[in-house]
C-alpha cells in the first residue's frame, strides 16, 4: 500500500491545528474519511434525494443505493448476502433494539454473559434487562487488559441464553478469543453475539468463521460516517419480535431498521467500503477487501511499534495491555503518565495539533476493574491506516519535551 497515496485521499489530513499539521490518533474514537465518501454524500443529494418505494427516478435510485450497500456490506463482513445486513442510527441504538427483541425470547432466571473489558453499548442494554428478571454475569478481566476465559468457562450453565462480547477491546486493542467463547456458547446451547466496532477497521471479518449469531459495527471506525451496521445468521431475525410499526416491513433485515434511514450516509457507507477495497488486489470485492485489509493491517502493526516502544520508553509512562507484538493485537494502547492527569496530556498534544482521547471511551467497567476512573481514566491513541511513523516521531517529542 502506497501510504502517500492513501492519506492524499483525506482531505482533513492537510488541515492544520494551532499552525501545526494535525495528526489523528483518534480513530478509536471515529476515523477521518476520504474524498470519495464526502463526494458520495454530496452526490446522493444531488442526484437520488428521496424516500425509498417510489416510482420515480431519485427513489429508485435511493433503493438500488440501499440493496447495492447491503450487499457491499455483507461482502465487507463475509456475510451469507444483503438479506443479513440491517442499518441503524449506531451501534448502541440497534443494540438496544436488539436486546428488546431477544428479550421476548427469554424467561426470567434465563442468563446472559456480558464482559468487563466490553464498551458499555454492549452491557448497557443487556444489563437493563435485569430489571425483567434475566440475570446478568460478567467475564471478569485479567491484569494484561485479557479476558478470563476460565472464569468465562465457569459461568456457562445450562441457563445462558445469550453471550455478548467484543472482538477487539477500544481501551487495550485486545483482540478476544471469539473461537473459544463460540465454543462454550455450542456447548450450552447459547447464542453468540459480538461487537466488532473496534476490531472492523483493522482486520477483515469472516462472519461465516465467526458463526456468530448476531455482529456489530459502526461504518465511522472505518472511513465512512456515523451508520450502525446489524449482521444476523440468515433467517434468525425473521424470528425475532423486533419493535416496528405496523406500517413497516415484517421482514428482515427491514424489521429492525425503524424509522427513515440516513441514505446519504449510507452512500457513505458504500463509498467507504469501495475505497478501502481500492487499495487490495483480488478478483472480486470480498478478495479485494481481505487483499486491502490485510495491507492496512501491516501497515498499521509497524506504525504502532514504533509508537509503543517510544512511549514504553519514556520516564514515567506505563502501558496497559499487551504487548505491541502480540499476534493478534488491534493498534491501539491506553496509558498514564506519573505526575499528570491524562486530560493533561492530551491538552498539550492537542496544543501541538496531535488529537488523542482521555477518559474511559465508555469502556468504563475496565476501567473500575483497573481503578483508573477516579483519576480520569487514560490517555488512548490508535493508529489507523493513514498514521504515519512521522506522525509518531512528532507526537514522542512533543510528549517527551511536555514529560
Ligand atoms: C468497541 C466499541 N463498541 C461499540 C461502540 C459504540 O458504537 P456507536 O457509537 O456506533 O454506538 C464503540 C464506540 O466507540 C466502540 O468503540
Amino acid at each position: 500500500m502506497n501510504i502517500e497515496q492513501f492519506r492524499f485521499q483525506f482531505p482533513s489530513l492537510r488541515e492544520k491545528h494551532h499552525a501545526y499539521d494535525a495528526i489523528y490518533l483518534d480513530g478509536p474514537a471515529g476515523t477521518q474519511v476520504p474524498h470519495q465518501v464526502i463526494e458520495a454524500i454530496s452526490q446522493y443529494y444531488q442526484t437520488s434525494n428521496a424516500n425509498s418505494h417510489g416510482y420515480f427516478v431519485s427513489s429508485e435510485r435511493t433503493d438500488d443505493l440501499l440493496e447495492r450497500t447491503r450487499s457491499k456490506v455483507a461482502a465487507f463482513l463475509g456475510a451469507e448476502g444483503g438479506q443479513c445486513i440491517s442499518f441503524g442510527q449506531n451501534m448502541t441504538t440497534l443494540n438496544f433494539s436488539l436486546s428488546k427483541a431477544l428479550l421476548r425470547t427469554m424467561s426470567p432466571g434465563d442468563e446472559i454473559i456480558i464482559s468487563a473489558l466490553d464498551h458499555e453499548s454492549n452491557r448497557g442494554p443487556w444489563i437493563t434487562l435485569k430489571e425483567n428478571g434475566i440475570i446478568i454475569r460478567e467475564i471478569k478481566l485479567l491484569p494484561n487488559g485479557t479476558l478470563d476465559y476460565e472464569d468465562y468457562e465457569s459461568k456457562l450453565s445450562d441457563r445462558t441464553r445469550l453471550v455478548c462480547v467484543g472482538y477487539a477491546s477500544n481501551i487495550f486493542g485486545t483482540v478476544n478469543d471469539i473461537t473459544r467463547i463460540r465454543e462454550g456458547c455450542q456447548r450450552v446451547g447459547a447464542r453468540l453475539l459480538v461487537d466488532a466496532v473496534h476490531y472492523a477497521p483493522h482486520f477483515k471479518i469472516d462472519v461465516k468463521e465467526v458463526d456468530c449469531d448476531f455482529l456489530l459495527c459502526s461504518a465511522y471506525k472505518f472511513y465512512g460516517p456515523h451508520v450502525g451496521l446489524l449482521y444476523c445468521r440468515p433467517g434468525l431475525l425473521d424470528t425475532l419480535n423486533t419493535d416496528q410499526l405496523r406500517t413497516q416491513s415484517p421482514k428482515a433485515p427491514y424489521k429492525i431498521e425503524t424509522g427513515t434511514l440516513n441514505h446519504a450516509a449510507i452512500a457513505g457507507v458504500e463509498a467507504a467500503i469501495d475505497f478501502i477495497a481500492s487499495w487490495g488486489d483480488g478478483e472480486d470485492l470480498p478478495s479485494k477487501l481481505s487483499d486491502s485489509m490485510h495491507q492496512i493491517h501491516l501497515h498499521e502493526m509497524e506504525v504502532f511499534a514504533a509508537l509503543y516502544d517510544g512511549l514504553a520508553a519514556l520516564p514515567g509512562v506505563t502501558i496497559y495491555g499487551l504487548p505491541a507484538d502480540t499476534p493478534d493485537r488491534a493498534p491501539t494502547l491506553s496509558f498514564r503518565v506519573v505526575g499528570h492527569s491524562p486530560q493533561a496530556v492530551c491538552q498539550h498534544l492537542g496544543q501541538y495539533g496531535i488529537c488523542a482521547w482521555d477518559g474511559h471511551f465508555y469502556a468504563i467497567r475496565s476501567m473500575e476493574v483497573f481503578d483508573l476512573l477516579k483519576e480520569g481514566g487514560v490517555t488512548r491513541m490508535g493508529i489507523v491506516g493513514y498514521n504515519t511513523a512521522a506522525e509518531v516521531d512528532r507526537t514522542l517529542e512533543v510528549l517527551s519535551k511536555f514529560l
